[in-house]
């Protein structure tokens, strides 16, 4: 029986963030190419995506591209890239027929000036979308984020635009790029790693952790549910006691 069927329509969580992880080693697997498998993770990313709507997910964020990630050999990086935009820009039919909407974190700015193109096209023609919205993370990380925040924060003060008095968690989360979001509720790894690559570091403070021996391109729909309906059944205290929950 799939676990939607499980799922309280009441209690879903609004902000899933996934580490897609295990691409390489799964098509190694098969005996091909690691850029096979981040060809079939762009189909696990459909998944996600569509699985997450089903239910009513706000927000779904996809780590698609770290600031380590340049550190790859330059053929897997390039077809990785245009693998990333061409997927997304192939998306935009679907994106428009299922309300959803596109914005990305990260360094945008540094990114090949095609692949930015594809990705402003679809972030312009999603704006006004209300249904789930589509963060990629591109060219992210989260040292990287909360660095550009601090500097953000030390202009403004020496422009007396804020005050000391005025930093707080709050205003460091402000400045981050996630501000318009809600914390993620889970974050998902697959691949049989438990680590988390410097991935929303600041925002995961409270999140739910998900690890799955599976690899990205094995992840399905029923993957998705299956981890909502679990969430459901934990306990989310943030720092109280039981009986205060
Ligand atoms: C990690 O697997 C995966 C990535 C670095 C890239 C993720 C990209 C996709 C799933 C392509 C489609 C994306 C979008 C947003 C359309 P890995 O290569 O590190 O795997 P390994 O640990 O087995 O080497």
């Amino acid at each position: 029986m799939s676990a939607l069927k499980n799922i309280d329509p009441n209690n879903v969580p609004s902000h899933i963030a996934i580490i897609m992880d295990g691409n390489g080693r799964w098509a190694i697997e098969q005996g091909k190419e690691r850029i096979f498998g981040h060809q079939n993770g762009a189909q696990a990313v459909r998944n996600a995506i569509e699985a997450a709507n089903t239910v009513g997910v706000k927000y779904l964020t996809l780590y698609a591209f770290s600031t380590e990630n340049w550190n790859r050999n330059n053929d897997e990086v390039e077809t990785l890239i245009f693998l990333i935009a061409n997927s997304v820009r192939n998306e935009l039919e679907d994106f428009m027929k299922n309300n959803v909407k596109l914005i990305t974190i990260g360094n945008l700015k540094a990114m090949p000036c095609y692949c930015q193109e594809e990705f402003k096209i679809v972030i312009e023609k999603t704006k006004n979308n209300s249904g789930l919205t589509l963060i990629i993370a591109l060219n992210y990380s989260s040292r990287w984020e909360i660095g550009e925040a601090v500097k953000i924060i030390a202009e403004q003060i020496l422009e007396n635009k804020l005050e000391l008095n005025d930093i707080n968690e709050y205003a460091v989360s402000s400045f981050l790029s996630t501000s318009s979001i809600p914390d993620p509720d889970i974050l998902i790894r697959t691949g049989k790693e438990y680590r988390l690559s410097n991935f929303l570091l600041w925002q995961i403070s409270y999140s739910e952790l998900f690890f799955l021996s599976i690899m990205w391109p094995e992840f399905s729909k029923e993957n998705l549910w299956q981890i909502i309906y679990d969430f459901q059944l934990r306990e989310r205290r943030f720092g109280m006691t039981s009986d205060q929950y």
